[in-house]
């Protein structure tokens, strides 16, 4: 990995993405080979937006390590005060730092912090750019779901995943897109007009379908997404109730997918909005399996990023 970190999905090569699926595999086989890889070591974790699994995946992730954690939220920080990123990162970089885990609001923040602090730094979310991490579990839970080799050059070959939902506003959807499809996955972009992602110049090639009924019974996975109402103005869509008769995933549309098919959701979940209760509690959802997967994951990256492992 490269020794700035980890921030981006967009740009890797598709046998470096492999090597971090099979690591996370191998970690979540043997997690006993592991328990020193970042003995000695502190990672910051550094949280100026909200989160609950990233952020406790995360820590759980260094303590398995063998590491240690210095966990930063803003709300109970000098950020309140007014104290800049920066000047924030280089007073707990006093304390002793081997590496950054950062979300922030703000495209690109895991790069700057980078390069101001010459740390491996990884990206936990930045504004509406990637989630790279999430992306890596996503695909770590599919492949462990089809029984993907990957050992092949495309192991996703044949599969075809949905994504559905506020595309516009999403770093899951932008790094999994790039994801699912370094792995030799069709890629479905499905969700309203005003919610969609406008520049398809930047990623590798994907469908968009204005609704989702035509593809459902085809799809061999359905990667719902919540609406971002902190990230949009008003307006976006017309009321909860009509984006759910269009595009949620109710018990009905539910019923017509493949019978194997399985469905995801990164978290959180806005109850019958984007799903229906019944429908992310039954057999087919993957969403405990996401978040069970995220720490092995994670492991894989700090590993890779501070520990010194080959992915
Ligand atoms: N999926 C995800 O990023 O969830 P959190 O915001 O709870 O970390």
């Amino acid at each position: 990995m490269s020794p700035s970190g980890f921030s981006t999905i967009r740009g890797q090569s598709p046998g470096f993405l492999r090597g971090l699926l099979s690591l996370s595999s191998r970690i979540k086989k043997t997690p006993s080979g592991y328990t020193n890889t970042l003995k000695g070591k502190t990672i910051l974790q550094l949280f100026i937006e909200n989160s609950t699994r990233t952020r406790l995946s995360f820590e759980t992730a260094t303590r398995r390590l063998g590491g240690a954690n210095i966990s930063f939220t803003a709300a109970s920080s000098s950020v309140q005060k007014g104290e800049t990123l920066l000047d924030t990162v280089k007073v707990i970089q006093q304390y002793g730092v081997d590496g950054i885990v950062i979300r922030h609001k703000s495209t690109g923040a895991p790069e700057w912090i980078s390069t101001a602090t010459r740390l491996p730094v990884i990206n936990a979310g930045d504004g509406a750019h990637e989630h790279p991490t999430q992306a890596l579990l996503d695909s770590f839970t599919l492949a462990e779901k089809w029984g993907s080799d990957l050992s092949a050059e495309k192991p996703f070959a044949g599969k075809s995943v949905m994504i559905l939902g506020d595309t516009l506003h999403s770093r899951v959807a932008r790094s999994n897109i790039h994801f699912l499809t370094a792995l030799g996955a069709r890629v479905l972009v499905c969700g309203p007009s005003t919610l969609t992602i406008p520049d398809r110049r930047l990623f590798p090639e994907f469908e968009v379908l204005a609704f989702p009924d035509s593809a459902l019974p085809d799809v061999d996975a359905v990667m719902l997404l919540r609406i971002q109402f902190e990230r949009q103005s008003q307006g976006a869509i017309p009321s909860l109730p009509e984006y759910r008769h269009f595009w949620g995933l109710t018990r009905d549309r539910a019923a017509v997918l493949k019978r194997d098919a399985v469905i995801l959701h990164p978290g959180p979940i806005h109850h019958g909005v984007e799903i229906d209760s019944e429908v992310a509690d039954s057999p087919r959802s993957l969403i405990l399996n996401q978040v069970e997967n995220g720490v092995y994951a994670r492991m894989a990256v700090l590993a890779a990023a501070v520990g010194g492992v080959e992915p």
